[in-house]
């Protein structure tokens, strides 16, 4: 049997993680992309390198010809540019946007049968755009958001509490910004709900630095936004997609009528498995809930609108 072929276009700072982690994993063979000359080559090398030490036999290469995406499993896209002083939200919207076609167009010519992870933000909006461009199906395309945002939300109530964040099980849904909708009611410490025992304003602390938590991040870092924790949520999302592990995990999913929303990529809970999104699991949401998901769902429907 073959080896599978993970490709990252874009090999940033979450790019390089991710191949990282898949690498260490020995998940498959890593080809990381970008436009910059020499940098995907560079830490290729250097990753590859550590297979000595970490002892790994995955390959990794780096390159800057799409076409060696060529039959890919899974591509990760976060190929992007970050926002400059001076440049607005629009502005980013649609550079990224550009960025992202050319990136999806080089998907469905090269890799026609790979599953499509969309790290880009603004990250919904990016997702629905690869989902448009490949022409892929909607098993087959996702995006990256909700678990970070929930293992962001695990880290703080188990920081909080002083315990394990392993028995902590976090449920954040919705869009990756800040309507996001944690959802402390189906958020368990070894099978509790945290509004069994956590007071109120509590909650509403950790659940306002869960949904800042990657502008928390940009305040300190100063020169970037957050890579380990992103990276590393990609790399499980393709370990349970690659190891059929079927592991439920929020992602950026395309909705036909789930939660009673249609046409549109949110973060909802899923099960993830050699198909890509094997299945879209529906809990039963409060109305204030529900409420809440639709918001975020009219906020990422607004950006879609902005760059057809
Ligand atoms: P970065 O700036 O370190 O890396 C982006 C890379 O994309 C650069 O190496 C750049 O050369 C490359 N690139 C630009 N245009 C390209 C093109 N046309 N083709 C291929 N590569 C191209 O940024 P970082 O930190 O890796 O973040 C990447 C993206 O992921 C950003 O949009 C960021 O906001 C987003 N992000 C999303 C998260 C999520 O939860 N969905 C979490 C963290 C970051
Ligand atoms: C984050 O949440 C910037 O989306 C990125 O860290």
């Amino acid at each position: 049997m073959s080896r599978a072929k993970i490709s990252v276009i874009g090999a940033g700072n979450v790019g390089g993680i991710i191949a990282l982690q898949t690498a260490q994993k020995e998940l498959g063979d890593v080809v990381l992309v970008d436009v910059v000359e020499g940098m995907p080559q560079g830490k290729a090398l250097d990753i590859s390198q550590m297979s000595g030490v970490l002892r790994f036999d995955s390959k990794v290469t780096g390159t800057n010809d799409f076409s060696e995406i060529k039959d890919s499993d899974i591509v990760a896209i976060t190929a992007g540019v970050a926002r400059k002083p001076g440049m607005t939200r629009e502005d980013l919207l649609k550079i990224n946007a550009d960025i992202i076609k050319k990136a999806a167009e080089a998907i469905k010519t090269h890799a026609p049968n790979a599953i499509v992870i969309a790290v880009t933000n603004p990250l919904d909006i990016m997702t629905q755009l690869v989902f448009k461009t490949t022409g892929f199906a909607k098993n087959k395309i996702m995006g990256m958001a909700g678990v970070l945002d929930s293992a962001r939300f695990a880290h703080f109530i188990a920081e909080e509490l002083n315990v394990s964040p392993k028995d902590i099980s976090p449920m954040v849904l919705g869009s990756h910004g800040d309507t996001m909708v944690p959802l402390p009611r189906y958020s368990t410490v070894a099978g509790v709900p945290i509004t069994d025992f956590m007071k109120p304003d509590v909650i509403k602390r950790l659940v306002e630095r869960t949904a800042n938590g990657g502008a928390e991040i940009v305040k300190l870092l100063k020169t970037g936004s957050a890579y380990f924790a992103p990276g590393t949520s990609v790399a499980i999302m393709i370990e349970s997609i690659l190891r059929d592990q079927r592991r439920i995990l929020t992602c950026s999913a395309y909705l036909t009528g789930e939660y009673g929303l249609s046409d549109v990529f949110i973060g909802v809970p899923v099960e993830l498995g050699r198909n890509g999104i094997e299945k879209i699991v529906q809990l039963n949401l409060t109305a204030d809930e529900l409420k809440a998901l639709h918001n975020s769902a009219a906020i990422v429907k607004a950006g879609v609108n902005e760059i057809k």
